[in-house]
């Protein structure tokens, strides 16, 4: 039987790869949430509707029938963002971007809009998404729910090892102060806000490992879709 696994969680808590890596281990697509908001926040801030930490909530609803987000796989089986056919996966995760995302994420025609495409990605199961409210709001039927807790600490070095991975570097005080305030805004949105879905499994990987992690979600997964 093929389930629905969502994953929750806060900024840089690594809950992105480890949903990567299951997907590819059980054979199921995997779904990027966060990209999706995070491509449409490129697009208002190439077409002026957000600067200097403010966004331009009415122009930006009037453009979004004109936004398209897809996802595409290169020959090494990464997935690639598109937003109007262009691909954007490495302009989404910069600094610009990571730090207009979460007002633009609280915007709720945004939400409605890509909630209602991610759940269409979702009709036939055997699935994995990653993001805030996918246990709560997405797929709030999900057979696995999965909320991934780690410390702003740890998920400030991680993010600065993965954008100087990605020949981006950033200042350390920096990408904690960004990571504090989405968590800030996140949780506080009215608009489904950052929560763990009461029958979510909780996995604090402050100290765990990639292998840990993964052999503790693969058991999970074993256990509930049988
Ligand atoms: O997972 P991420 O850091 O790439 O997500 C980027 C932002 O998008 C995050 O700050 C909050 C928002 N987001 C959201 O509101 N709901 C989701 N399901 C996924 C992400």
């Amino acid at each position: 039987m093929k389930i629905i696994v969502a994953i929750d969680g806060y900024s840089s808590s690594g809950k992105s790869t480890m949903a990567r890596r299951l997907a590819h281990e059980i054979g199921y697509l995997y779904v990027d949430s966060g990209a999706m908001y995070r491509a449409v926040t490129l697009y208002a801030l190439r077409h002026g509707f957000a600067a200097a930490g403010r966004v331009d909530a009415e122009g930006l609803i009037s453009d979004l029938p004109a936004i398209e987000i897809s996802f595409a796989l290169d020959e090494a089986g990464n997935q690639h963002t598109l937003l109007n056919g262009e691909d954007v996966e490495k302009e989404i995760r910069g600094m610009e971007v990571s730090e207009m995302v979460s007002p633009v994420a609280a915007i709720p025609e945004v939400r409605r809009r890509l909630v209602s495409l991610q759940q269409s990605y979702g009709s036939d199961k055997g699935i994995v998404m990653d993001g805030r409210d996918i246990g709560t709001t997405v797929f709030p039927g999900a057979e696995m729910k999965v909320f991934v807790e780690a410390s702003p600490e740890v998920r400030a070095r991680r993010r600065l090892l993965e954008l100087e991975e990605k020949g981006m570097p950033a200042d350390y005080d920096e990408v904690y102060a960004n990571i504090c305030e989405r968590d800030r805004i996140d949780t506080t949105r009215a608009e489904s806000p950052l929560r763990k879905a009461d029958d979510a499994l909780v996995l604090d990987n402050d100290n765990l490992t990639r292998e840990q992690q993964m052999a503790w979600l693969l058991e999970r997964f074993h256990e509930i879709a049988g």
